[in-house]
């Protein structure tokens, strides 16, 4: 984006500014620099913007400041072995052994590398400080979404990830640990507790599924996932499949067709007629009754000049909303077969 990339040339010169600045004042007080050397330059403390995706129960309340992380070398430090980790942490080893994580056994798995620090990073300065110097998975120490997810990305990016890079969550910011949690139950891998991972963020969906009519989502008979690849895709909206209609016919096959007599908006897109999520009409409909067809069918509307047979036998045609047929007016009445139709005289989709 051209106006973070001009940022970023603002901040390299403010900052080649100000160290060229720094450079000159140590060169005059030599005494001060021997003092300072050995601890990290002070700057001021800001307060987090809290993302959603840092909202994991970790990192929650009680960081409220970004701390300096003053742990040089941290990265090139022993690596200590997960029986040193659990002296203190005992809690984690006992998780680690009930997920596919802990299996030592399995070299793909972080214990049949470097245990912990396969994802914490190496823990000898973590140990001399009793607590410091580590890398958090939450960003308690300011580590950037992108290198958290790196982290996961370099055992798990093929498959399901092929598409994260670039994908709309990726995009917006958010973290594998915004929806996976790793020492806790993961939540959001399981059917029955994934809707409320999802609903944390998307309230609106949630509200859709207390519709009148809906998928049974809220049921969890049908799930997020069932539909959606939050990881990203190739299609449109996180949708496992390419489009709208393909993602359909994977469970309500029978309208895929071919048909002899199309109906061109059903073969076009389901949405044309249906809300997928939820909807206060009936079959998850967005329009109700006769309105729906009318949408585009307006010939059909019952106005003056209408010629359709739902009105032709109106004693007043001039005035809209008189129609003895009224009642028969809902056009699937007659029309049933809005999806299509395989009857030979089924021109009109009547049968
Ligand atoms: C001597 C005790 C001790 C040992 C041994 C130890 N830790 Fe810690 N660890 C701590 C303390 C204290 C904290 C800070 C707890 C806090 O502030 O919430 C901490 C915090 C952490 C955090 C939390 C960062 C966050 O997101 O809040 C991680 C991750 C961690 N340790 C990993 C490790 C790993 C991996 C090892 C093994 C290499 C290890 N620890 C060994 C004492 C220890
Ligand atoms: C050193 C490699 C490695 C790293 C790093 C790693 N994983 Fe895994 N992960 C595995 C392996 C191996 C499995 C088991 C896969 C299998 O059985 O097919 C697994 C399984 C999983 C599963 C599914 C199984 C379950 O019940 O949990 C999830 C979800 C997962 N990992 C998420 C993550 C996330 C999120 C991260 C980053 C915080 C991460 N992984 C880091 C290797 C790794
Ligand atoms: C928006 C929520 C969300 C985010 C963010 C997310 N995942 Fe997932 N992940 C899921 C869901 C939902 C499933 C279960 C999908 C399924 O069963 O098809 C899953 C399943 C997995 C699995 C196990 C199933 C498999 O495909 O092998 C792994 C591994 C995994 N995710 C890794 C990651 C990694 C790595 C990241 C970060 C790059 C990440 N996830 C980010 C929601 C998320
Ligand atoms: C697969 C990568 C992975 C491995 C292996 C792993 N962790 Fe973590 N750790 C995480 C992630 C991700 C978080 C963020 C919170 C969460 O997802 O549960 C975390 C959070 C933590 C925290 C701070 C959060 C809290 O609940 O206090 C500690 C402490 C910690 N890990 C210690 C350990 C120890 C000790 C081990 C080894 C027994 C270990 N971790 C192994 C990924 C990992
Ligand atoms: C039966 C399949 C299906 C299921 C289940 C499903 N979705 Fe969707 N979702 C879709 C389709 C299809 C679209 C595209 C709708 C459109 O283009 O009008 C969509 C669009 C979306 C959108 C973007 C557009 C919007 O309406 O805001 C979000 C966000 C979304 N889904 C989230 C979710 C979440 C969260 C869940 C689980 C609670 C879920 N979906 C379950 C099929 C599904
Ligand atoms: C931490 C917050 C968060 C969580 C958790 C989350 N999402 Fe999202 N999701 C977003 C944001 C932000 C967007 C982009 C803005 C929007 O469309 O609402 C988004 C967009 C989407 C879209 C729309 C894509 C598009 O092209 O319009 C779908 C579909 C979606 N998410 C599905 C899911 C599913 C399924 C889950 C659970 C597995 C989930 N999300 C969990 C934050 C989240
Ligand atoms: C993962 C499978 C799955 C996918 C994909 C799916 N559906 Fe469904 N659909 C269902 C299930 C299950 C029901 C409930 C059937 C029942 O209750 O007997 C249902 C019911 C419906 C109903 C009837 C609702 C009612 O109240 O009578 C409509 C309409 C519908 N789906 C439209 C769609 C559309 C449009 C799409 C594509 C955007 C779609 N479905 C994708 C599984 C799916
Ligand atoms: C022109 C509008 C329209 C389009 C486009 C449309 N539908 Fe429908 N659909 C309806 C109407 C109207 C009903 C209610 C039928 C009734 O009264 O029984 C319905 C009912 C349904 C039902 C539940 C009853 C049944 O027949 O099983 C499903 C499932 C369904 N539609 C799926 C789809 C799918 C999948 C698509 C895309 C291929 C689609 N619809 C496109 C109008 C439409
Ligand atoms: C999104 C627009 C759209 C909606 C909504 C729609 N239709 Fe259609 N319909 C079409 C198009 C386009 C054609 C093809 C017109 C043509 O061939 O001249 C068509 C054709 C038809 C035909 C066959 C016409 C012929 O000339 O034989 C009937 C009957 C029909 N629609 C009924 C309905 C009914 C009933 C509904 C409501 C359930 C409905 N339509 C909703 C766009 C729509
Ligand atoms: C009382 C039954 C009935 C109702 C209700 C009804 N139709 Fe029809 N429709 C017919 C018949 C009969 C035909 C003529 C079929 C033929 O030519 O084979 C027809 C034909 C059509 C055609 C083909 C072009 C034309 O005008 O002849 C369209 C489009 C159509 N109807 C749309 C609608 C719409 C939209 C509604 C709702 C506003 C509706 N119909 C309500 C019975 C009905």
């Amino acid at each position: 984006m051209p106006l973070s990339y001009k940022f970023s040339i603002a901040l390299t010169a403010i900052i080649v500014f100000f160290s060229s600045y720094q450079y000159a004042a140590e060169q005059s007080t030599p005494a001060e620099t021997l003092a300072v050397e050995n601890t990290a330059p002070e700057e001021p403390k800001e307060p987090v913007e809290v993302k959603p995706e840092d909202k994991v129960e970790a990192g929650e309340a009680e960081h409220a400041f970004k701390q300096e992380n003053p742990c040089a070398g941290q990265a090139e430090g022993d690596i200590m072995g997960p029986e040193v980790c659990a002296d203190c942490h005992l809690d984690k080893i006992q998780t680690m052994q009930m997920s596919p994580h802990g299996v030592a056994a399995d070299s793909r798995s972080p214990f049949g590398k470097d245990g912990c620090e396969t994802c914490h990073g190496p823990g000898a300065l973590h140990f001399e400080t009793e607590g410091n110097c580590i890398i958090s998975m939450t960003g308690r120490y300011g580590e950037s979404v992108y290198s958290r997810n790196e982290t996961c990305l370099g055992c798990h990016q093929s498959g399901d990830r092929m598409h994260w890079e670039a994908s709309i969550h990726e995009a917006e910011g958010l973290a594998c640990v915004s929806c996976h949690s790793i020492h806790t139950r993961n939540d959001v891998i399981h059917r029955t507790t994934q809707n409320e991972v999802c609903f944390k963020c998307h309230k609106d969906i949630r509200s859709e599924t207390f519709r009148a009519s809906s998928h049974p989502i809220r049921e969890s008979k049908v799930v997020c996932s069932d539909c959606h690849n939050p990881h990203g895709s190739a299609g449109t909206t996180l949708l496992k499949q390419f489009t709208v209609n393909e993602n359909c016919y994977s469970c309500h096959a029978e309208k895929r067709g071919p048909f002899l007599w199309e109906h061109q908006p059903a073969s076009e897109d389901c949405t044309l007629c249906h809300r997928v999520h939820g909807s206060n009409h009936m079959a998850l409909l967005n329009k109700p009754g006769p309105k729906l067809c009318q949408q585009c069918h307006i010939a059909q509307a019952g106005i003056r000049g209408g010629n359709h047979i739902s009105n032709f036998l109106d004693y007043d045609s001039g005035s809209p909303g008189r129609n003895r047929f009224l009642v028969a007016q809902n056009c699937a009445n007659c029309h049933s077969k809005v999806h299509g139709s395989n009857h030979p005289s089924g021109a009109a989709l009547q049968r």
